[in-house]
């Protein structure tokens, strides 16, 4: 059976409130597919974590104190998720070893260390399992020239290079709580290893299942 990791954003878990209606649906899809994929599903921290970290930075935390607020967000995200599925761990482990070795069909996990985002721990995983592909699961239809929130004109990627998003972007960590479509560490992973990577709006279920799937979907592949 593949192995298949999704990251799930927590922008999608919480954007401003749970949408029960949506978790509903989303771990419903991942159970189903759960019978034809071995899953890593990660969990991120999305508007909660965000807000935390600027209590913290109004506090004067630096900022192994302010990715650790966000790390714990992402793991009570990850419990909400895990309790929906039923049938994932339960307990969130601290680590990507600790992870690997679970045996249920779907296993949740959320953040670890500091100086990087659940993207990273995403990326680390599918390379330790030797997963078919990594599917990060966002809040906008995959990758484009610009930020769409911002920019109207902004065109959507169907494919871009590691390369190229490393030349843009690079693969340094920048501070706590940024958000942008893929955490610059986790693009050096993704090189390294060579992992399949597709960027997909994780609201649309059935584009997700397709990414999840292998089969074309309408969001960016990431060519490796
Ligand atoms: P997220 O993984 O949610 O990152 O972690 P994000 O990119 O800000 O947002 P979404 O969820 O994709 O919308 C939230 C914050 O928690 C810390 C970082 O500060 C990150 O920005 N974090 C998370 C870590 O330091 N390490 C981790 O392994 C995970």
């Amino acid at each position: 059976m593949n192995t298949v990791v999704v990251s799930v954003g927590g922008s999608i878990v919480v954007s401003d409130e749970p949408n029960i209606d949506y978790l509903k649906h989303l771990t419903a899809l991942l159970n189903r597919l759960s019978q034809h994929f071995k899953l890593f599903v990660v969990v991120g921290g999305g508007k909660i974590a965000r807000q935390y970290i600027a209590l913290g930075r109004d506090l004067g935390l630096d900022e192994d104190r302010l990715d650790q607020l966000g790390i714990d967000v992402t793991r009570v995200n990850a419990r909400a998720i895990a309790y929906l599925l039923g049938t994932s761990n339960i307990e969130i482990p601290h680590t990507t070893d600790d992870v690997i070795r679970l045996k249920n069909p779907v296993v949740v996990m959320g953040g670890t260390d500091p100086k990087h985002s659940t993207d990273t721990v995403g990326a680390e995983i599918a390379e330790k399992t030797h997963a078919a592909r990594f599917v990060n699961a966002t809040n906008v239809d995959g990758i484009y020239d610009k930020d769409p929130n911002k920019f109207p004109d902004a065109k959507q990627l169907k494919e871009v290079s590691i390369d190229q998003l490393i030349a843009q972007y690079g693969t340094k960590w920048g501070s706590a709580g940024k958000n942008i479509f893929m955490d610059e560490p986790a693009l050096a992973i993704i090189k390294r290893a060579k992992i399949p990577t597709f960027v997909v709006n994780g609201k649309r279920l059935d584009q997700l299942e397709c990414a999840i799937r292998g089969q074309p979907f309408d969001g960016t592949r990431i060519l490796v």
